[in-house]
């Protein structure tokens, strides 16, 4: 197993900063990557950040963790954390630990937001703190044991 941890982001997320701010706040992806990185060095681990506004890309990218033996995932599908069965079914078929992130709390805003696929299948959620969220996935990524499914 490696030291990576791939951090992958949903469609819209590429206009972090720009996007909604009041609901998602001024950081953009470039400022929560530096952050994660900063984090990730006193933790021994390593990012590996990526951002899509196709499924497929995500979907694949899962697989991806599981043949490169990453330490984890953070996985922020965005909206298809609410729609995609594709994404459930790679989580469950991957050995990797998946970790489901939000910057806002989805569970506070429209009932379209209240159920999550992603949440079906993955180890653990942080959302509704920013970019806190991704901070305090990768401090929990780093703490866990081996949490492998069989
Ligand atoms: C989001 C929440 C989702 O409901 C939304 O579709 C997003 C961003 C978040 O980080 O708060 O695009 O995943």
């Amino acid at each position: 197993m490696s030291n990576i941890v791939y951090v992958l982001n949903g469609p819209n997320l590429n206009l972090l900063g720009l996007r909604e701010p009041e609901i998602y706040g001024s950081d953009t992806l470039d400022d929560i990557a530096a952050m994660l990185e900063d984090r990730a060095r006193d933790l021994d681990l390593a990012i590996d950040m990526r951002q899509s506004n196709h499924e497929g890309h995500l979907v694949e990218w899962l697989h991806e963790a599981q043949a490169e033996g990453a330490h984890a995932v953070l996985l922020n599908a965005a909206a298809y954390t609410h729609t995609s069965i594709a994404l459930l079914d790679a989580i469950r078929a991957i050995r990797t630990p998946v970790v489901e992130v939000h910057l806002s709390d989805p569970s506070t805003r429209e009932d379209f937001r209240h159920h999550s696929y992603v949440g079906l299948a993955a180890t653990r959620t942080f959302q509704g703190m920013g970019a806190q969220s991704y901070v305090r996935a990768l401090e929990y990524v780093a703490e866990m044991q081996v949490m492998r499914r069989e």
